[in-house]
């Protein structure tokens, strides 16, 4: 059975297929799960919704704790890291992510950073040994077979690679970076653009980004998990 990880890192509520001012990557998101469910019924869904209730950022406590050893950590410790273990464990079980992340200041939403730096850990996401030969940095989660597809919405347009604004878009690229760092790394993506200018290309942007992701619905259906 697939384990599906639904994300929504929005600052808006509901989609904007259903309201007013409603989010785009929570209706990108929506359709994807929905699609999903419709072939695969048997999927199990987990869903987090970081843009309502954000994680905590890290703090000093937290990385204190992060960094003593399972076996020597004290109560606080672990209570310290309990948000951390529970958003942890999700990734672990999901075969597939799909992650709504819209652009905030050219990259994503600080409660999806928090929720970044939550699932990026040392001892369970990562290994670090710095007396290790060669690397000492190494993904936990390689040959998992997990697969992200990260859903994004901007307001401005030309963000795709060799755009006019390319250079400024480090949204997907982050999101790359992080989970490629504990082994993520195929990763598929759809976004819209236009959201300000709210005219005919913003229509044609939402049509062109639900056809990415009604192919990208079978063409992850088809190939096993
Ligand atoms: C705080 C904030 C910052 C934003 N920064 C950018 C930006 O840097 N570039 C851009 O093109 N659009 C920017 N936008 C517009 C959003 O990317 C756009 O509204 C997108 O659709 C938001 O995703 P959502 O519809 O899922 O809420 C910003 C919006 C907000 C609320």
């Amino acid at each position: 059975m697939t384990t599906l990880l639904h994300i929504d890192a929005s600052a808006r509520y509901g989609s904007s297929d259903k309201i007013s001012h409603g989010s785009h990557t929570r209706r990108l998101t929506a359709r994807f799960v929905r699609q999903w469910i419709t072939l695969h019924p048997e999927t199990k869904v987990l869903y987090r919704d970081v843009g309502q209730e954000s994680p905590p950022p890290v703090t000093g406590k937290w990385i204190h704790a992060a960094f003593t050893s399972e076996h020597v950590r004290e109560d606080w410790m672990k209570e310290e890291l309990r948000i951390s273990d529970v958003l942890i464990d999700e990734v672990l079980q999901a075969d597939l992510i799909v992650a709504g992340v819209p652009m905030y200041n050219f990259g994503p939403p600080a409660q999806f950073k928090a929720y970044i730096d939550n699932i990026v850990r040392v001892g369970r996401t990562f290994g670090f040994d710095r007396n290790r030969d060669g690397e000492p940095y190494w993904p936990l989660l390689a040959d998992s077979g997990k697969r992200l597809v990260i859903l994004s919405s901007r307001g401005d347009y030309g963000y795709q690679q060799g755009g006019r604004l390319g250079s400024l878009n480090h949204v997907e690229a982050s999101v790359r970076t992080a989970f490629a760092y504990i082994g993520v790394t195929d990763v598929h993506e759809a976004a819209i653009e236009y959201d300000e200018f709210a005219d005919c290309r913003l229509a044609d942007s939402i049509r062109q980004a639900e056809g990415v992701i009604d192919d990208l619905v079978s063409m992850l259906g088809n190939s096993s998990i």
